[in-house]
């Protein structure tokens, strides 16, 4: 009897040492994959670059989806390089930083990147166009976009305060059929020519 409590005793606290080296390692190891994100997504995934997203604020469920998409291949990994840290100036693209990623360390860094400040692109836009743009997307967007495009929780971005350039590339994306894109979305979208997906840019770029 005596020897059964024990045993109980000792099991127990092998697997609560197991439960909190786990811990220490997957927080480890989160640190490593976000110091790695900072170097290109800046301090806290509030990119300065205006080719690189804003990703801080974004939703834990978006992020997943995207760094899956990347890790599939179904999202397609333009070329790009590191801005900052060791390896500044090296080439590589999204697909390739997510490579190693497991599923679970998708899920940690999503959950840390949605539990950041989404810190508004400061830019230059085009006062006339931003009107037009945002005819555009309250006929057109807002229904997803709930509120001009500024809400996380809506799990489909936010265009609002997102630098300009990475948006103008992101629509190109979804237009050539380069990025997987919602049927419903992709309607909309079939609707604006060029000059009008230049106005929406403008229009999200001057939400500060
Ligand atoms: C070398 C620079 C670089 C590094 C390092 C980097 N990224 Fe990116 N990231 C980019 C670029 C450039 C894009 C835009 C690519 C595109 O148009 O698909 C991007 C896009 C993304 C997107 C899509 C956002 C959106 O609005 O659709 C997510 C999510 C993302 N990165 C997360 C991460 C995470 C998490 C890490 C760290 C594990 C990371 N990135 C590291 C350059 C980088
Ligand atoms: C039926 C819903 C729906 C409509 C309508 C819609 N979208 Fe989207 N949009 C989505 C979804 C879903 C995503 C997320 C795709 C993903 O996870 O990559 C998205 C993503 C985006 C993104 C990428 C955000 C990022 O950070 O990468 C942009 C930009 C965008 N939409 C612009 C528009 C514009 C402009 C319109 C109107 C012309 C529009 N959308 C209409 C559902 C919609």
């Amino acid at each position: 009897m005596v020897f059964k409590k024990m045993a109980g005793v000792l099991c127990m606290s092998t697997v609560l040492a197991g439960g909190f080296l786990a811990n220490d390692v997957s927080a480890a190891n989160v640190d490593k994959l976000v110091g790695v994100c900072a170097d290109c997504h800046g301090k806290n995934g509030a990119s300065t670059e205006s080719d690189i997203p804003i990703i801080g604020g974004y939703s834990s469920e978006f992020l997943v989806t995207n760094l899956k998409a990347y890790k599939s291949k179904d999202r397609d990994c333009p070329g790009t390089k590191y801005r900052s840290g060791s390896k500044k100036g090296t080439k590589t693209d999204m697909c390739q930083i997510v490579k190693d990623m497991s599923p679970a360390d998708i899920k940690d860094v999503a959950n840390y990147f949605s539990q950041q400040k989404f810190v508004r692109a400061k830019q230059k836009f085009d006062p006339v166009l931003a009107k037009k743009g945002k005819e555009l997307h309250d006929d057109l967007c807002e229904k997803c976009h709930t509120e001009g495009g500024t809400v996380a929780d809506d799990d489909v971005g936010m265009p609002a305060g997102q630098w300009i350039p990475y948006l103008r590339q992101a629509m190109e994306e979804f237009k050539s059929g380069k990025r997987p894109i919602a049927k419903k979305m992709k309607v909309k979208l079939d609707e604006v020519d060029k000059a009008g997906l230049e106005a929406l840019v403008n229009y999200y770029g001057s939400i500060r």
